[in-house]
């Protein structure tokens, strides 16, 4: 069942009287109690995704067009049995759908305040660096959980912290140490049993492996899947390192240019990748591929996302760019149905998609993006 549905979203910053198209048209969805990757090489647009859905945008962003549909039980919006208030549905100010989906890119302040920690927590980029340095670790898990369920009493919110903290693998006693006296490591987890603090339906986690070491990353990654597992609480997990996705995700998408190149389940992209850019990506990762390979970057740099180009975002780096490819930037196509040489438009039964103009031609195209002469023709065309 769907929990997240997320279709043509746009969120654009304005700086300086210039407009950045941080996120350009972007469609995916998230079933309840999943795992999904969002990966991409830096500044594609992840964590601008990631604040968009919480309202937690810098000040000179905003969504400009897009939906955000989810399916928490959102607090205010049910009735005793746990349905949809009706109410609700037929009154045109509620963004909430027939089936009960509630628009988050239509909330106001007031009631996206409802649904942040409730039912969509955010662990932030450089999370680490977000706890207090003045209050002791566990009192800020404890004041998370009374300020959104203010009839808990402090004992009973305290109890929880330090359960909270165990889950993640830190000793409860040290819910009375300061953010210093805890490793880079463990105040990563403490954020995130922060952000558990009230069993959210939907955990974002952005780069919550970055700037830690190999074994740290694996008990990072090896406590988030416990908490799945434990909360059935769904995870989005942001990432530049594809090699992270591997280990934990049901599902993956590939960011390009504030655009979707490639989604599908895990297995698909990672080991039939469909699209030229996951392909230079997955080159460029040691553990994707196999070990003893050599690692081949892709040559060049991310567009800029000030005036995006009117053709496929990935076309100046891309080694199999044909004139099509100026023209628009391509829509996602049916992978499966791709295989069988007819380039599809995705639709909601497509698993596995990619935004490619030659997805029809992906066994040459997989041959050809294993060979490192072949990324080297960019560096030449572009000098
Ligand atoms: N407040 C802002 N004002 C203007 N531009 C911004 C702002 N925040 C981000 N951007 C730009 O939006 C684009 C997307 O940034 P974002 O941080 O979402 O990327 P990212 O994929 O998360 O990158 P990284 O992997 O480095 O974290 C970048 O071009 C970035 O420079
Ligand atoms: S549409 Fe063209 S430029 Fe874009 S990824 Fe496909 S082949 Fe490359
Ligand atoms: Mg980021």
């Amino acid at each position: 069942m769907t929990l997240l549905e997320v279709n043509d979203l746009h969120v654009r910053y304005d700086a300086d009287g210039q407009q950045v198209h941080a996120v350009d048209g972007v469609d995916f969805s998230v079933e309840h109690g999943e795992t999904y990757g969002l990966v991409g090489e830096s500044g594609c647009g992840k964590t601008t995704l990631a604040k968009s859905l919480v309202h937690l945008l810098d000040s000179n962003g905003h969504i400009e067009n897009g939906e955000i549909w989810f399916d928490g039980t959102l607090p205010h919006w049910e009735d005793e049995r746990g349905e949809p208030r009706r109410e609700i549905i037929e009154d045109d100010q509620y963004p909430v759908r027939e089936d009960g989906m509630t628009d988050l890119a239509q909330l106001d302040n007031q009631q996206i305040r409802d649904v942040r920690w409730r039912n969509v927590a955010l662990v932030p980029q450089s999370a680490m660096n977000a706890l207090n340095p003045v209050y002791k670790v566990g009192d800020q898990i404890v004041e998370a959980i009374l300020r959104h369920e203010p009839e808990t009493t402090k004992a009973e919110a305290d109890r929880r912290a330090r359960d909270l903290l165990e889950r993640v693998g830190i000793d409860p006693e040290r819910a009375d140490d300061y953010a210093h006296q805890f490793s880079g490591g463990m105040k990563q987890r403490a954020v995130i049993a922060m952000a558990m603090a009230c069993s959210p339906d939907l955990l974002i986690a952005d780069e919550p492996t970055t700037a830690l070491d190999v074994i740290i990353q694996d008990r990072i990654l090896e406590e988030l899947e416990e908490l799945q597992e434990e909360f059935g609480v769904a995870i989005l997990v942001v990432s530049h390192d594809i090699s992270v996705m591997a280990e934990i995700c049901d599902k993956l998408a590939v960011m390009y240019g504030g655009k979707m190149m490639e989604s599908g389940p895990k297995a698909d992209v990672l080991e039939e990748a469909a699209n030229p850019y996951t392909l230079g990506l997955k080159n460029s990762f040691p553990t994707v591929e196999k070990a003893d390979q050599d690692l081949v970057s892709i040559p060049g740099t991310p567009p800029t996302l000030l005036d995006p180009s009117d053709g496929c975002r990935f076309a100046n780096r891309c080694p199999f760019a044909i004139e099509e490819c100026h023209s628009e930037h391509p829509p996602m196509y049916d992978v499966e149905q791709a295989a069988s040489g007819k380039r599809t438009e995705a639709g909601t039964a497509s698993a596995h998609r990619s935004a490619c103009y030659r997805v029809d031609e992906l066994d040459a195209m997989r041959t050809e993006a294993r060979k490192e002469e072949t990324w080297q023709q960019i560096n030449a065309k572009n000098h």
